[in-house]
């Protein structure tokens, strides 16, 4: 074969391959390092056995059993065994610790007609072999499972979702609900930001009025910041925390489903709940309430007073104890977005920085660090924290989460410090995931949008980092403004997913129509188990800018292939009746126009949402640029 033809050929088989995946029904997320398809299907039945080689792998097939349960929809559950060798006409789960894929993450999962087998050397890599074993039924409850062998394992060790429980409280339940999404999706990293300045949500047992006093805030609703601060007498009635007993329960959950939690204990900033519980600890000492939404930035004394040793006494009260309860190696110190001005004015804090020779606030927050790391060195724990701790120097073995940008990340781990990729752009799940004139209001991060595109697009290992340094990433959910659980899963689902191919798969494999194609299964499994989660990513992503003249130019994309769009400038839905958008021409403004409606299509069904937005406001969008 000529060296040309020898390629084309390559090209078509690579292709044939794919659509089969398609055709068969691989839909796996996040994507595995190999795949090979075989020939025909393993067929469960009622006498379908669960066959695992260690005592310990008990609850892990019991967790299969049930999961198929589910998944086909059926009265009766896989019969269990425990035994040696594998079974033919049963899953075999096999747990040996000499096989070739060292990871404990990593699995390989063979199914052929007559057995199905998962191997690893860990339970945690049993787990995730499960995970792709079901994600190989279809959603239909259809019994066939189609032959395949899939060696996996992950690209990153770190592989998070922050959410914050403070702006607000969300129950056990819930988390534990997050917690199985993180499983499915091979997501192994739960920060809870559990303390700021509306709420303080862990027992501490040595500072109780930590949650009498620092759980609970006046109610409200609303936009954030724009909020009325209580009102005399008013009751504080919202709220809510995690008892100690609680959280262990919580971390054994996670537990079962290979993610750890990460505590974080926001200091000195965001601390607004912790001084309405103990004034003593603000530079002034005048008392303070847990703030319902109301605005802080710079006018509530939020930050814990430096210069005071009683103030070091407390954080060793809280840490002992999160110690104590966490099993991380990691503690998250928050340090973020610290205002100085009370720090400035403080004269124990004044004296503080004159005795230790610190020049500024910057090098009095990195004092504050070094403390707390001492305190957490004794406790067993390393230290991480956002990335404004390495402003005024970070302690050494201390790790960064980089949010601010990539930058941060990238000076950290040149200088040998871990981090983990949690850049806003392109990793904050509270953004608005389409169009401002669509998505639900929200006033703490303006107009920011995060399309599902934009996430998979996320590079977790930029240009001029040590990747050997780089734990891995997270996506992160601020909850000002996400007041209800079914908003989270909204704003979680399905960015986590495209997260979760970020950091599980390798980079070589990432393919964003792939990703969607596969997607659509996922979809259905929510729609089919009554989870929320947002289509955003079929709408269309209005693009205004300005034309040579100043005028207004309106261009039009989407995130998905094959979507057609239809567009309006009448007071009426837009349809298929409507002009039909040609990519790459700029759509022609009638005179007088108001307001611009689109819609996407596919198959010619209608599948995003209308989008109406006036004309003012799309030109208020580019002069804002
Ligand atoms: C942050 O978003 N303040 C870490
Ligand atoms: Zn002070």
């Amino acid at each position: 074969m000529k060296n040309s033809n020898f390629f084309l050929y390559l090209i078509i088989v690579v292709i044939c391959s794919l659509n089969y995946s398609f055709a068969k029904g691989i839909n796996i997320i996040p994507w595995p390092t190999k795949v090979e398809i075989g020939k025909g299907d393993f067929i469960l039945n009622k006498n379908t056995l669960v066959c695992y080689n260690h005592r310990e792998l008990n609850s892990l097939s019991e967790y299969l059993s049930k999961g198929l349960q589910l998944a086909i929809g059926s009265s009766y559950k896989l019969e269990q065994i425990n035994r040696n060798a594998p079974l033919s006409k049963a899953i075999n789960l096999i747990v040996n610790p000499s096989m070739s894929i060292g990871n404990k993450e990593g699995y390989e999962l063979t199914v052929t007609e007559k057995q199905i087998i998962i191997k690893s050397i860990d339970q945690k890599g049993i787990f995730y072999g499960i995970q792709s074993l079901l994600q190989l039924l279809p959603i239909t409850g259809s019994m066939k499972i189609p032959c395949v062998n899939i060696i996996d394992e992950p690209r990153f060790a770190w592989r998070g979702i922050m959410i914050d429980v403070s702006r607000h409280f969300y129950t056990l339940n819930q988390l534990r609900n997050v917690i199985d999404y993180m499983g499915i999706y091979k997501l192994n990293t739960l920060q809870l930001h559990l303390t700021d300045d509306h709420g303080w949500r862990l027992e501490i047992k040595k500072r109780p009025k930590l949650t009498t006093i620092g759980a609970w805030r006046v109610p409200r609703t609303g936009l954030w910041a724009k909020r009325d601060c209580p009102e005399k007498g008013e009751v504080a009635s919202d709220g809510g925390f995690y008892t100690q007993n609680e959280m262990r329960e919580l971390i054994k959950y996670a537990n079962s489903r290979n993610v750890t939690i990460l505590p974080e204990i926001d200091f000195p900033g965001h601390s607004l709940a912790a001084i309405a519980s103990y004034s003593e600890l603000s530079c002034s000492g005048d008392s303070q309430f847990v703030s319902p939404g109301c605005p802080i930035g710079g006018i509530r004394e939020n930050i814990l007073c430096a210069g005071k040793e009683s103030t070091f006494a407390f954080v060793e009260d809280v840490l002992s104890e999160v110690a104590m309860l966490f099993p991380n190696k990691y503690v998250h110190i928050g340090g973020d977005e610290a205002f100085y001005k009370w720090w400035e004015k403080c004269d124990k804090c004044k004296a503080r920085m004159r005795e230790n020779g610190l020049n500024d606030a910057h090098a009095l927050q990195s004092y504050f660090t070094k403390r707390v790391s001492d305190i957490l060195k004794k406790h067993g724990k390393m230290l991480i924290g956002w990335d404004e701790i390495m402003k005024g120097g970070l302690p050494p073995n201390a790790a960064i989460t980089s949010w601010t940008g990539i930058e941060p990340g990238i000076e950290a781990s040149k200088k040998g410090h871990y981090v983990v990729m949690n850049p806003t752009r392109e990793t904050y799940f509270d953004f608005r995931q389409g169009d401002p004139a669509i998505e639900p209001p929200a006033a703490t991060y303006g107009k920011c949008i995060l399309l599902l595109k934009d996430v998979y697009k996320f590079n977790p290992l930029p240009e001029g980092c040590d990747p050997k340094f780089i734990l891995g990433g997270q996506g992160s959910i601020w909850t000002e403004e996400i007041s209800t659980y079914p908003y989270l899963e909204y704003m979680l689902l399905p960015r986590a997913l495209a997260l979760s191919e970020v950091l599980w798969s390798s980079s070589q494999l990432k393919n964003w129509e792939g990703f969607t194609h596969r997607l659509e299964r996922h979809l259905d499994y929510f729609l089919k188990n009554d989870i929320v989660y947002s289509r955003s990513h079929y709408d269309a992503t209005i693009v205004p800018s300005k034309g040579s003249k100043g005028n207004l130019l309106i261009d039009v994309e989407t995130q998905i292939k094959g979507l057609d769009v239809y567009y309006s400038f009448e007071n009426f839905y837009p349809d298929h009746h409507c002009k039909k958008y040609i990519a790459g021409e700029h759509i022609s403004i009638p005179k007088d126009a108001e307001t611009f409606r689109v819609i996407t299509y596919r198959n010619g069904k209608p599948v995003g949402r209308i989008i109406s937005v006036s004309l003012d406001e799309l030109q208020t969008r580019i002069n804002q640029k």
